[in-house]
């Protein structure tokens, strides 16, 4: 006896006992694996929500074709429970390790891909990452928002416009960065803020403001994510980048990096996430005067980057 998965109109409607728990009464009555497979993908049938429905119905059937496919042991499914449980374990509001798999496992990429399709044209999406943090401080234009992370002085700047070209003006841009010893703010004790902060763009779209020049860094290794790189014998590396969120009215939020050219780590990034679009000269610059009136002692750099963002379709 099998419920066929979507046949949930009234006519062909499956026993509601049935729907609740996925099972039929008779467990003797699951004559082979398919089966059990059709009844916890009709148990979804009854979900108000359709894409809900259509989630889980395909989640539970692309699942039990892994399990199927790798005859999953007894000891593996426990591993893998252990897995997602450390990984809860260690997330809080400064560690996040589900982002962290989702990185690893090539997740968060595939998902930015297939949603970019929807933004032709504009800077490319990158991953968020974990180390994102909501209401960093606000700097103004020109200003500094490394604090005291340590690193050579990095002056950025570039354009916000629209795919159409016209200017943003007033766009929010938010930047978080590792430090010159590859760590962010969030990963030292003592919960100081630093190398990340949010500015609004000018009147023709124009922003800038200093920080220091980003490093290249391992990704956190101390849980599952580390584990996993570990055991396939990949490279924790990330190649050095500044993260930027950037939102305006009426446009698609961008989640990007600029990436440093000629980063060693650029072709074997831990979490697959570079484009040759976003990898950007951060030129060395001599001592002396720089921008927004600074003199600086010691060499510096400069990298420009501009941004196009995509219109978000009107509200039908
Ligand atoms: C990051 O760039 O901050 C990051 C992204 C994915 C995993 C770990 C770190
Ligand atoms: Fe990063």
């Amino acid at each position: 006896m099998s419920p066929q998965p979507d046949t949930a109109g009234a006519a062909g409607r499956a026993d509601p006992e049935q729907v609740r728990t996925g099972l039929s009464g008779d467990l003797t009555d699951l004559t082979d694996l398919t089966d059990l497979t059709d009844q916890v993908i009709a148990s979804f049938a009854g979900a108000s929500s359709p894409r809900y429905r259509e989630i889980m119905q395909t989640l539970v059937r692309h699942l039990h074709a892994f399990a199927r496919e790798v005859q999953l042991t007894n000891a593996e499914w426990e591993h893998g429970i252990d897995v997602l449980t450390r990984a809860g374990q260690l997330t809080d509001d400064r560690r996040q390790e589900f982002i962290l798999l989702s990185d690893v496992l090539g997740l968060s990429m595939l998902t930015v891909g297939i949603n970019a399709v929807a933004s032709a044209g504009a800077t490319e999406s990158t991953v968020l990452g974990p180390f994102f943090v909501a209401d960093a401080p606000e700097v103004p234009a020109g200003g500094y928002l490394a604090g005291e992370a340590k690193g050579q002085p990095c002056h950025v700047s570039g354009t916000i416009r629209g795919t159409d070209g016209m200017p943003v003006a007033g766009a929010r841009i938010e930047v978080w960065q590792a430090d010159a010893d590859g760590c962010y703010d969030v990963q030292y004790p003592g919960g100081r803020t630093a190398g990340r902060g949010q500015l609004r763009a000018g009147q023709a779209g124009e922003y800038r403001f200093w920080s220091v020049r980003p490093a290249p860094y391992p990704i956190p290794q101390d849980g599952p994510a580390g584990d996993l790189l570990a055991a396939a014998g990949r490279g924790p590396m990330r190649p050095a980048h500044l993260h930027v969120k950037v939102q305006a009215a009426g446009y698609r939020t961008l989640v990007t990096h600029m990436f440093v050219a000629g980063d060693p780590y650029l072709d074997t990034d831990a979490v697959f996430g570079v484009k040759d679009s976003l990898i950007a000269e951060f030129a060395e610059q001599p001592p002396g005067p720089g921008p927004e009136g600074r003199h600086l002692d010691g060499p510096w750099t400069s990298v420009t980057f501009d941004i196009m963002l995509a219109r978000q379709p009107e509200e039908p």
